[in-house]
């Protein structure tokens, strides 16, 4: 990587590089279970110790100039203290690494936590060691899982030797690792409506030289402290036709075998969903022994559906009641209310009083009815609009449906109408 332009500006410093690659500099937590620390209660216990993780050569657009609070320059004097993890991520790269360099400017939080990863079967003291490195965005759907490597390092007298993971350090004073397994997913919070079709965003990558030839993905669901399985599907790389195994726990999930073998597309579809379907999707991918996970909201929506109970309003001197209905919602949070808006009121007011809401109905698709009831007010004027105002969070703005008050008809008026369809029944009755 050439830096071929570096400018003070402010407190920014200016980086173009060439070559369409950048470095990453991320302030991370490197967290250990709490072996041997003071505390009683039986629960885990996580010690959190700051740590920097610098990613080398993300893939840039090219042209794209970049502002980076914080080019890398190793320390000139290594410190067996500091805990600075290197890794090249040109293979396999990083899906949107972009995100990261302008997480900066932009002021969103990088959410970097590292911890020790143990491959399935694999001994503790083994070398290479593994850590597994969980990346987050603030407010972006950036969401990412790798799994790092340490390189073998030759050692010697004077190789300094990282005082609280026991590693050796590279001349600059790094543990260099490597990319070698990532997940990853462009959404962490997805909503979509009762009996509507969702997709499930999961990727992964592997070097070019596949790891291992077992693949494995498991989606589960977990909702309210219960989990279950919902799609699973197991195949070997060698072998694709032969081997693949594709198991639906949840009717109507399905996954694309291609898509996951030639793309390391591991995204899954939901058909006709149901208000069971919502809570917290886990993707799991495993490539022999190493895995790595990402996790999913789901959120189902259905707006209301609002109707009045009356389509005319005709002021009387005996009290009326007019309903609102709201209906087949999800989920449960709706506000109603009430306002009135007279020809000579600028603005809506709100009518409190007199107003009485039935309790919550479910349906069998697990929506939600609501009725509100008013009593109309004794003093509205004819030519007030008389408006139900719903609120819920799948409707962007407020739904209104509104009746407009008339004055009762002159009586005479019905007297007349009374006579003349007596007049004429009659005269059907003579002429037969
Ligand atoms: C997987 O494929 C779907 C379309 O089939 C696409 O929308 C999605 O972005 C892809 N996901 C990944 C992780 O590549």
């Amino acid at each position: 990587m050439t830096m071929i332009e570096l400018v003070l500006s402010g407190f920014f410093m200016t980086c173009v590089y060439a070559n369409g690659v950048a470095d990453v500099v991320l302030s991370c937590a490197l967290v250990e279970e709490g072996v041997g620390l003071g505390g009683m209660g039986g629960g885990s216990l996580f010690t959190r110790t700051p740590a920097t993780l610098v990613l080398r050569d993300v893939a840039v657009a090219p042209d794209e100039s970049l502002e980076a609070l914080t080019p890398f320059v190793p320390p000139s004097i290594p410190d067996p203290d500091a805990i600075l993890f290197e890794a090249k991520v040109s293979s396999p790269d990083i899906p949107d690494a972009a995100v990261l360099l302008h997480a900066d400017c932009n002021e969103q939080e990088v959410m970097c936590e590292i911890s020790r990863y143990s491959p399935r079967g694999s001994q503790d003291s083994s070398e290479p060691t593994y850590f597994m490195v969980s990346l987050n965005v603030e407010g972006v759907d950036f969401s990412t899982a790798l799994i790092l490597q340490t390189l073998t390092l030759e050692r010697d007298q004077s190789t300094l030797i990282q005082n609280k993971l026991n590693l050796p350090l590279s001349q600059s004073g790094t543990l260099l690792t490597e990319v070698i397994f990532l997940v990853f997913s462009h959404v962490k919070s997805v909503s979509a409506p009762l009996r509507g079709d969702v997709l499930l965003n999961c990727g992964f990558k592997q070097p070019d030289t596949p790891l291992a030839q077992e693949l494995d993905i498991e989606w589960r669901l977990q909702h309210r402290g219960k989990g279950r399985k919902v799609l699973e599907m197991k195949t070997r790389l060698d072998d694709v036709e032969g081997t693949t195994v594709m198991h639906a726990d949840r009717r109507g999930s399905s996954m694309d075998a291609a898509q996951v073998v030639g793309e390391g597309n591991a995204s899954v579809t939901l058909n006709k969903l149901k208000v069971m379907d919502e809570g917290t999707y886990i993707c799991t991918v495993s490539v022999g022994v190493f895995h790595a996970q990402q996790v999913i909201q789901l959120h189902v929506i259905q707006p209301p559906q609002v109707t009045l109970s009356e389509e005319k309003l005709v002021l009387e001197t005996s009290p009326q009641t007019l309903s609102c209905h709201c209906s087949k919602y999800y989920p449960l949070d709706s506000q109603m209310e009430w306002l009135s808006l007279s020809p000579t009121d600028t603005e809506p007011i709100v009518l409190k009083d007199q107003v009485s809401l039935s309790s919550h109905r479910q349906h069998g698709d697990g929506s939600y009815s609501l009725s509100s009831h008013l009593t109309v007010p004794s003093d509205i004027s004819p030519g007030t609009k008389i408006i139900c105002k719903v609120s819920h969070p799948a409707l962007d703005a407020p739904l209104s449906v509104s009746v407009l008050a008339e004055s009762p008809e002159p009586a005479s008026y019905w007297w007349v109408l009374g006579f003349l369809i007596i007049t004429v029944l009659f005269f059907y009755q003579v002429m037969r």
